[in-house]
């Protein structure tokens, strides 16, 4: 009851401040070097602004001033928590081609900003909030594919989770070099994740759900691609994902509503761009590790010994259980340690695949090493998985075999 009472006085006194700051803020002593208009507005442009902005999944946009400063003091904490941005790789463990954490020095004015009283800057620096387009971030596709008809999220669905299936018929075996995403409805696809399957297995959940798409029951391929808003799509060259004639696309979509768009009604169709080539390229690979059961203390440790030379392209962890830090290196048959990812605060909600900037090449006898930190008393989550397993911790592992990738 005391924490109840406790929440209703600081929320009321956030209101307060949210209704004052407008004209209150010329008597805020201004202690930060850094403006909105000059310095935080390009920052929050390119690290928030994929989400935070008009009509986007984040629930408020940060693209202009008086959006902004109402939410200092949290920008502040979720900055300072590495809650926001949700790109958790941490800087020099690791370089990735699809996106990065919030630099230092971006982090440092973002605080210097929030509590020196978030000036505003010269008014006739006002920058002009971007509004979204849908262009395709790779180019034209070779092949668009939509679900025939909108899917609807009513106002009584906060949160939920759909499958499409997409049927390709390109008259041949292609390999897929490429995937792009284009949200329909901005405000509530969250995150996107794309597979190729030859099994029929979606198929068969699709024909025995009776809406558009199905909720449950695939998980008969790893994903080919893991999009949020904001987040890079990838272009490769030499390697590529095998789409055999008449394969389906299978496009997971997590519909998630925030306490803006609670109760309302949405209707979604979400486009796939497909870059497909004929030309030989080098077959990417999927590999699932596991880690065991149960934690040693703290921790959960495993590894896995490669059994042939590997170029490594991409990682994609799940975490089931509360840790506070994520850690994954090669070990090479010298004892020399590559690192290749590193996370703090693993965050259940933005499944992140990381896509390395070149791909590592690990010889045959190298040891991917995983290590999970536990928070203390750690409790197992169930969180819907975007590919096979129950362990609590997996790691999907993207590669070649050989060096083919690395040229
Ligand atoms: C990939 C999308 C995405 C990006 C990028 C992102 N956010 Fe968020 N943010 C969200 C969503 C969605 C929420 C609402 C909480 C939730 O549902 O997870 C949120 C919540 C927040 C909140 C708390 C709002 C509340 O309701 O209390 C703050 C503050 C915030 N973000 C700041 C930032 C800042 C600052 C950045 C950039 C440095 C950033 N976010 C980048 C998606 C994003």
């Amino acid at each position: 009851m005391q924490r109840h009472t406790g929440w209703v006085i600081g929320c009321a006194i956030g209101v307060g401040v949210m209704l004052l700051g407008g004209t209150t803020s010329g008597h805020t002593a201004i202690a930060s070097r850094f403006t909105y208009n000059e310095h935080l507005f390009p920052i929050f442009q390119r690290q928030c602004g994929g989400c935070h902005v008009e009509g986007g999944v984040a629930p408020m946009s940060l693209l202009t001033y008086d959006e902004a400063f109402p939410w200092t003091q949290s920008i502040r904490e979720e900055v300072l928590g590495l809650r926001m941005p949700p790109w958790k790789a941490e800087d020099g463990f690791g370089d990735f081609a699809n996106g990065h954490i919030l630099p230092a020095h971006e982090m440092d004015m973002i605080l210097e900003w929030s509590s020196g009283g978030y000036p505003q800057g010269p008014l006739d620096q006002t920058p002009t909030a971007p509004t979204p387009t849908d262009d395709w971030t790779l180019g034209t596709p070779t092949l668009e594919l939509t679900p025939p008809e909108p899917f609807t999220i009513d106002a009584s669905t906060n949160e939920t989770v759909r499958y499409f299936v997409l049927p390709t018929d390109v008259g041949g075996d292609r390999w897929v070099t490429g995937v792009d995403v284009i949200p329909g409805s901005r405000a509530v696809v969250r995150h996107v994740s794309v597979y190729i399957d030859t099994s029929g297995q979606a198929r068969t959940a699709d024909d025995a759900d009776a809406g558009l798409g199905f909720a449950s029951g695939f998980d008969s391929a790893q994903p080919i691609a893991v999009w949020w808003p904001g987040q890079s799509a990838v272009k490769l060259d030499t390697v590529g994902y095998a789409l055999p004639d008449g394969a389906d696309i299978v496009a997971r979509v997590l519909y998630k509503k925030t306490w803006i768009t609670e109760g309302q009604d949405f209707t979604d169709q979400t486009r796939l761009g497909l870059h497909l080539t004929e030309d030989d390229v080098s077959a990417i690979t999927h590999t699932v590790l596991s880690s065991p059961d149960e934690p040693n203390g703290r921790q959960l440790a495993f590894s896995h010994t490669l059994d042939q030379e590997v170029s490594l392209l991409g990682l994609l962890p799940e975490i089931e259980i509360e840790a506070v830090k994520l850690q994954i290196e090669g070990v090479l048959p010298d004892g020399t340690r590559q690192p290749l990812l590193q996370i703090h605060e693993p965050d259940l909600g933005w499944p992140t695949r990381y896509w390395l900037d070149g791909p590592r090449v690990l010889p045959s006898g190298s040891q991917i090493e995983v290590t999970a930190t536990l928070r203390p008393g750690a409790d197992r989550e169930t969180v819907p998985s975007l590919f096979a397993g129950s362990a609590p911790v997996r790691l999907l592992l993207e590669y070649t075999a050989g060096t083919s990738a690395a040229n």
